[in-house]
């Protein structure tokens, strides 16, 4: 199956573009719980061990977890909701690279979760996200498989955070060098002109 997380083949107005509330509503919440979560990852992994870094785990792993829950919530609004044209302008190379860049994005941010949980299940922790829920383990302790995990879902991390330099520097160029309005229908309801 072909994914549809781009913006529809040129047919209507530019100037008609915009996401629906919600779309624009989880881009920018799960953004930014996505780059506070390198950073806990990245600090819970540094951190001596002392309560801290348990809390630093803790927290990693509930955000991910509510990362998870919210991708799948925005994919299904993503799906069922009509994506606005990309300027009329803008050549086939940037729709294919935007459609199968969006999809990419997507994939890692369900994988990043996922892999994270089989780490966890694993190495036999028991974790409660944001201490209150327990999760369940995906599989018996296994130190091999949560080693292996470990690596996929670091190597995922440095997949996402190059895939995200292009996402942020092609969402930069449409504003700042094209001077189209993707940027801007991404941040607020109707462009205002130009
Ligand atoms: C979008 C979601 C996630 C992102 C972007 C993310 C990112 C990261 C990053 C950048 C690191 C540091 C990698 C390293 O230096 O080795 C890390 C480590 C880790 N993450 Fe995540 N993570 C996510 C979700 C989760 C979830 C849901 C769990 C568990 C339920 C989890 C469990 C872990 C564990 C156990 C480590 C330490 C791995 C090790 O010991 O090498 N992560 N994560
Ligand atoms: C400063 C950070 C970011 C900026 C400036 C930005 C900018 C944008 C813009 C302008 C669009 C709309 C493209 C269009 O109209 O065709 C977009 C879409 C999208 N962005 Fe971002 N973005 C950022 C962070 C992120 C992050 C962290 C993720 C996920 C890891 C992400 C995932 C997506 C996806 C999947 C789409 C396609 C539309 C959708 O399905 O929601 N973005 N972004």
């Amino acid at each position: 199956m072909r994914p549809n997380l781009t913006p529809t083949p040129p047919g209507g107005a530019e100037s008609d573009a915009a996401w629906s509330a919600s779309i624009r509503f989880l881009h920018w919440v799960v953004a930014t719980l996505i780059f506070t979560q390198f950073a806990l990852g990245w600090l819970a992994v540094g951190w001596r061990l002392s309560p801290t870094k348990i809390n630093l785990f803790v927290w990693h792993k509930s955000v991910g977890i509510l990362i998870l829950a919210l991708v799948l919530i925005r994919l299904l609004n993503r799906l069922t909701k009509p994506t606005p044209a990309l300027p009329p302008d803008t050549p086939a190379w940037e729709r294919i690279a935007a459609r199968w860049s969006h999809a990419l994005l997507y994939v890692l941010m369900i994988a990043m979760p996922l892999t994270g949980w089989v780490i966890n299940s694993a190495a036999g922790i028991p974790f409660r996200i944001f201490w209150q829920v327990p999760l369940p383990a995906l599989m018996a302790p296994d130190k091999h498989t949560a080693d292996i995990a470990a690596l996929v879902h670091f190597a995922l991390g440095v997949a996402l955070a190059g895939l995200l330099m292009l996402h942020i520097g092609a969402a930069l160029r449409h504003h700042f060098v094209k001077r189209n309005s993707v940027l801007i229908r991404m941040l607020r309801a109707r462009r205002t002109g130009s």
